[in-house]
């Protein structure tokens, strides 16, 4: 009983301490890594595009088949100015990756952070935060994890832009999100037990405190990420107005749940081909197919998490109406198709053909990022023997995002830094 109680009483102990020392290394670097985002940036006009690419101004002939729904004859030019807006924890790393070669197929002009691999999150995205930004300086795609801005935003991406994010079933978030980043929220280190999404979710009121640190990751992330009040009441006015603004900004918003249609009204509403679509699911979490919460905690996790809700039912209603419009059947035949061909890219690519544990993943340049504590984000084995013609892609296709963000020549100082310094602690 004694033992028990002393252990228990050492590994909180080494959970405060760990806990106090990371973030005070991690506020120190903040401060000795934040650009000066206070000062004014002068105005510069944004050109209409930043587009200077005939050679790849080729345009799609949309083919009149059967397969089209009404109004889906004519031509159109891929679109290659884009904001993707990437909420926490909803499959945003396969998307960045599928943005990734699409940008150096059309070598577009990414507007990344600096030094790390998001802007500033959650301090709301300033434009100086973009790596190498001069005023009037234009960029294709912005796509790192950010706290939305719009009027910020709108000044480093030409006026046409295609403003696009993906939503995540708020439950399911909650908890992703809690496992991911639990242990940088202090408030939840007080709560006992070894199930603390469950004791949390008993008494959600008694543990958040609105006002701690990283407390944003959990109540209403995906409302935080757009640069909303996450603690409104669901009554609020605000709510509302925040919806509106979101989908007065965004032409599309894609749903984790049903991520083969999300892309397909993807390629739709940028003109582009099936082959730009594929894809391997990276930075999956283990046994993460099936939901870690029972229906009562869910309902629980929807009650504590009501405005994302809103906001997800709001947007739920709008991609089906999009499916409709696509064509129920031509969405099937297309999501076929897609599945079809990442399984054949699978069997080129994968050692396996499927994703293993980190531990098993051979080479560092292939292991994701994981959870502090944990080791649960699955990665790849590229395979050996692949052939010349698929070699380039298939890595693109498997590089976890760091090391493509890096290769793309991103200094991630930082986010290296704190890798090294869990190393060390073997946190
Ligand atoms: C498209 O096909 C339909 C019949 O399949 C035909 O009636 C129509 O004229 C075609 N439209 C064009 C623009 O070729
Ligand atoms: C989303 O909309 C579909 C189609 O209207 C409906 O069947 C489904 O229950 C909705 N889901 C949510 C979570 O609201």
């Amino acid at each position: 009983m004694v033992g028990k109680q002393g252990r228990q009483w050492r590994s909180m102990c080494k959970g405060l301490v760990l806990g106090t020392l990371l973030t005070s290394c991690m506020v120190l670097l903040y401060f000795l890594s934040a650009p000066q985002s206070h000062f004014n940036l002068p105005e510069g006009p944004v050109p209409y595009s930043c587009s200077h690419r005939p050679a790849q101004a080729h345009t799609r002939l949309i083919k009149n088949s059967s397969h089209h729904a009404p109004g889906q004859t004519g031509i159109c030019t891929p679109k290659v100015d884009i904001m993707f807006m990437k909420t926490h924890k909803t499959a945003s790393s396969t998307l960045l990756n599928i943005l990734f070669r699409f940008g150096e197929k059309h070598r577009l002009k990414f507007a990344f952070p600096n030094s790390r691999n998001d802007f500033f999150y959650p301090y709301p995205f300033q434009r100086s935060q973009v790596k190498d930004y001069r005023p009037g300086m234009c960029f294709n795609i912005i796509c790192n994890h950010m706290r939305f801005n719009a009027p910020e935003v709108a000044k480093v991406l030409p006026t046409d832009t295609s403003y696009i994010t993906i939503l995540r079933d708020p439950a399911e978030l909650f908890e992703s999100s809690f496992h991911y980043f639990g242990r940088l929220v202090p408030v939840t280190w007080k709560i006992p037990g070894e199930d603390k999404v469950g004791e949390f979710l008993r008494d959600p009121r008694h543990y958040f405190d609105p006002n701690g640190f990283n407390s944003f990751y959990l109540k209403n992330l995906l409302f935080f990420d757009f640069g909303q009040d996450n603690t409104l009441e669901l009554g609020d006015p605000q709510v509302e107005e925040g919806i509106r603004a979101i989908a007065g900004r965004f032409q599309l918003v894609m749903l984790v749940e049903h991520f083969d249609e999300s892309l397909m009204l993807l390629k739709d509403a940028l003109c582009w081909e099936m082959d730009d679509l594929l894809f391997f699911k990276l930075n999956a979490r283990k046994g993460s197919t099936v939901s870690k919460l029972t229906p009562e905690l869910r309902a629980k996790a929807l009650e504590w998490n009501a405005v994302d809700w809103r906001l997800y039912q709001h947007f739920n209603v709008t991609f089906w109406r999009k499916v409709e419009a696509y064509g129920r059947q031509r969405m099937a035949d297309d999501v076929a198709e897609l599945q079809r061909r990442n399984a054949v890219m699978a069997d080129i690519c994968i050692e396996g053909g499927h994703a293993v544990d980190a531990g098993s993943i051979q080479e560092t340049a292939m292991q994701p990022w994981q959870p502090i504590g944990e080791k649960s984000i699955m990665g790849y084995n590229l395979k050996n023997n692949v052939d010349k013609a698929h070699r380039k892609l298939c890595l693109k296709m498997l590089t976890p995002e760091l090391q493509y963000l890096t290769e793309l020549g991103v200094n991630l100082w930082i986010t290296k830094l704190w890798g090294h310094v869990r190393d060390v602690i073997n946190w």
